[in-house]
């Protein structure tokens, strides 16, 4: 018998694999064991738990319904082969598929049909006598996963043909399962809350689900489908792809409605990248437009390879997807002292940008991805999101690389860094911390804070290296010609800072307490307090409760401001931004309540007339408040140039989109 403490450890190791292999499997769709060897596994750790049950915990897969993977779906040899599609990355690959097929039919017209390549699950469907009797999942081409009863809970597949297929004797039909884009965030979102593994995109989510060895769970997930291919129909009754497409429609499958049919290659090239750029207004990922020669006859003259048929051609869109390798983790400490970390990458290209560097927001995060130094992990970048990482491709980990660990120690200035219970973010403790400085001195000087153009970062670096400054009073203190005692500054430019930091003396008590960067103070909370105080001793003097009553800052930012004034050391600060001779007074603010107050306004897409900085004062002027997302609390969507998806989160969630004219007539008395 195995000794206690061996077994342990042993059963620790069982268990974490058992996880690991799970998720894998459930989560990502990518198993890396076999079925048996995952048996192997499973019945290992049972076995030394029926001889330890001292061992066993409550976090055992052998302790939950669901700890264990099911066995394999039933396979399905496929009657006809489902091939994968030939790539065509340009226009010009597209313009040689087109010469390659008027070389092997050089009388033929031809024709083409053109289709968005949805990025799911392939499936086919196979009705016998008007009824579905088998769906099956493509597998490796030859031989599928029987997912009859999981298909059966997609609503939109038909259980019997009507229509003009009503009388097909046999019938098969192939298409590809997802989940539109709102349903996958909805999904995880409510998985994340329930504390379950998240997917890592919507193709894993439908896959997931379709490979669910439990129906009742497969119908709980927001499933579509389209059709585009019929593979086997007795009797043939159609002689165009493009007709079958009809049928199906008149059946009552789903087909997709961006479906086209033209007459030349070149057309099919427009649409290729007509589709493109509307990828993001799409409500599923696209990878690409498929392009099918339209004459039955002709494709059957045509052919396949081994591979892929000779008639049809996936014209692919640029990739959002690539993968690269962890060169460091690193901690960022920002103006708060929060320690954030971020992924330094081997340089990728990805859309049209090389991308270095992602943020890994958090250690929970970190844990969750378990991302390592060394590690081979997929990265992607989609319309206007910021990359991010999507998963480490554990199969290529390198052996003995280890498990990141947040730093007990600020990396800018060693002091000990704390995580607050409740919060998911490390902070290091130093008030005095020269990283948290030089992050809060650059965002002094921002545009939308103090506006102090050229205090850039390289001046900042060397300034509060040489501990000149120490705090924001002591930028007023510097003069042209202690600035251009600085490297990378000349004379001209020194004093063009020093004036710009003169200047900005006069921009009043918002404008400063959007500056100094307490906790949940950005511009909206800065103004409403300036507004309501009107100087910097009123509001030093207020009670939290007074702070708590003004419309718009709730209890939290109360709290946070109070406290600040609570601290001596901020005080100090105060003191010496008036001895300097700093306007800390608010001037005209309306107390008026404007267009928009009480509204939230949201800003996709380029404005013909205005910067996003000009549409954001117009805003705030208007009494409103600018967000970066859109939800059902959302008042506005102002939808400018080539909006991106969040025009389509307006259209969704039925908030009210306006043009930049209905939006300037909106705002018209606060210009
Ligand atoms: S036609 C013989 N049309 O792309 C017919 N495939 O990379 C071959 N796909 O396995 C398929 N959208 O799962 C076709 N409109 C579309 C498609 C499509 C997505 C998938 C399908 C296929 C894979 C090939």
């Amino acid at each position: 018998m195995t000794k206690p403490a061996d077994a342990a450890e042993r059963i620790e190791a069982l268990r974490e694999a058992i996880h690991r292999h799970n998720y894998l499997y459930y989560a990502e769709n990518r198993p890396e064991i076999t079925d048996a060897e995952y048996d192997r596994l499973w019945k290992e750790l049972r076995a030394l738990e029926e001889a330890h049950p001292e061992l066993i915990t409550a976090d055992s897969p052998t302790q939950s319904p669901s700890g264990r993977r099911q066995e394999a779906f039933a396979p399905v040899e496929h009657l006809t082969a489902m091939l994968s599609l030939d790539n065509a990355m340009s226009p010009d690959d597209l313009r040689e598929f087109e010469a390659r097929l008027r070389r092997a039919a050089p009388q033929a017209k031809l024709d083409f049909v053109c289709e968005p390549k949805i990025d799911g699950l392939g499936v086919a469907l196979l009705y016998e006598r008007g009824r579905f009797v088998r769906g099956a999942t493509r597998g490796d081409g030859r031989i599928g996963e029987d997912v009859t009863q999981n298909l059966r809970t997609i609503k939109t597949i038909p259980a019997t043909l009507r229509g003009p297929l009503e009388n097909a004797k046999r019938f098969e039909v192939r298409g590809e399962v997802y989940m539109p884009r709102g349903a996958f965030a909805k999904l995880n979102a409510r998985l994340e809350e329930a504390g379950e593994a998240t997917f890592a995109n919507p193709r894993n989510a439908a896959a997931g689900a379709v490979r669910q060895k439990d129906p009742a769970i497969t119908a709980t997930r927001p499933l579509e489908i389209f059709l585009y291919h019929v593979s086997i129909l007795e009797p043939p009754l159609f002689d165009t792809h493009w007709e079958r497409l009809h049928a199906l429609e008149k059946s009552g499958f789903p087909v997709n409605p961006r479906s086209e049919r033209y007459p030349d290659i070149e057309a099919v090239v427009a649409y290729g990248q007509r589709l493109e750029a509307e990828r993001d207004q799409l409500d599923y990922e696209a990878d690409g437009a498929v392009v099918k020669v339209n004459d039955l006859e002709q494709q059957r003259r045509l052919g396949a390879t081994a591979h892929h048929p000779r008639w049809a051609i996936a014209f692919k869109f640029a990739a959002r997807q690539a993968t690269t390798t962890v060169k460091a983790i690193i901690i960022n400490v920002g103006k708060t002292g929060a320690l954030t970390p971020a992924a330094e990458l081997e340089p990728v290209e990805l859309s049209g940008v090389t991308v270095s560097n992602v943020s890994l927001h958090n250690e929970d995060e970190i844990h969750r991805k378990d991302v390592r130094v060394g590690d081979t992990v997929l990265i992607e970048r989609a319309g206007d999101v910021i990359p991010y990482l999507v998963q480490v491709i554990t199969s290529k980990r390198p052996p003995g690389a280890v498990s990141f660990r947040m730093p007990t120690h600020c990396p800018a200035c060693g002091a000990p860094a704390e995580r607050p219970e409740g919060e998911a973010i490390w902070r290091c403790t130093n008030v005095a911390c020269p990283a948290q400085l030089k992050e809060r001195l650059f965002h002094w000087g921002s545009r939308r804070a103090m506006d102090i153009e050229h205090l850039g970062e390289s001046v900042i670096e060397q300034l509060v290296d040489r501990e000149v400054v120490k705090d924001f009073g002591d930028l007023y203190e510097l003069d042209a010609e202690q600035l251009a005692g600085l490297e990378r500054l000349a004379a001209k430019s020194a004093k063009n800072l020093a004036d710009a930091i003169q200047a900005s003396k006069q921009r009043g008590l918002s404008r400063v307490l959007n500056g100094l960067g307490i906790r949940m103070v950005g511009e909206r909370a800065a103004q409403l307090l300036a507004a309501r105080f009107g100087n910097m001793d009123r509001l030093e003097q207020a009670s939290q409760e007074e702070l708590g009553e003004i419309p718009g800052i709730g209890p939290k930012i109360a709290e946070s401001v109070h406290g600040f004034f609570q601290m001596d050391r901020n005080r100090k600060t105060i003191r010496h931004l008036r001895e300097v001779g700093l306007d800390l007074s608010e001037q005209g603010v309306s107390h008026e309540p404007g267009p928009l107050t009480g509204k939230t306004v949201v800003l996709t897409g380029g404005l013909r007339t205005l910067s996003r900085d000009q549409a954001k004062d117009l805003i705030l002027r208007a009494g409103g408040r600018v967000s970066g997302s859109v939800s059902k609390k959302t008042s506005y969507v102002v939808a400018g140039e080539d909006p991106g998806s969040k025009a389509d989160d307006a259209r969704r969630l039925g908030v009210a989109l306006l043009d930049e004219d209905e939006f300037l007539k909106l705002v018209a008395g606060a210009r």
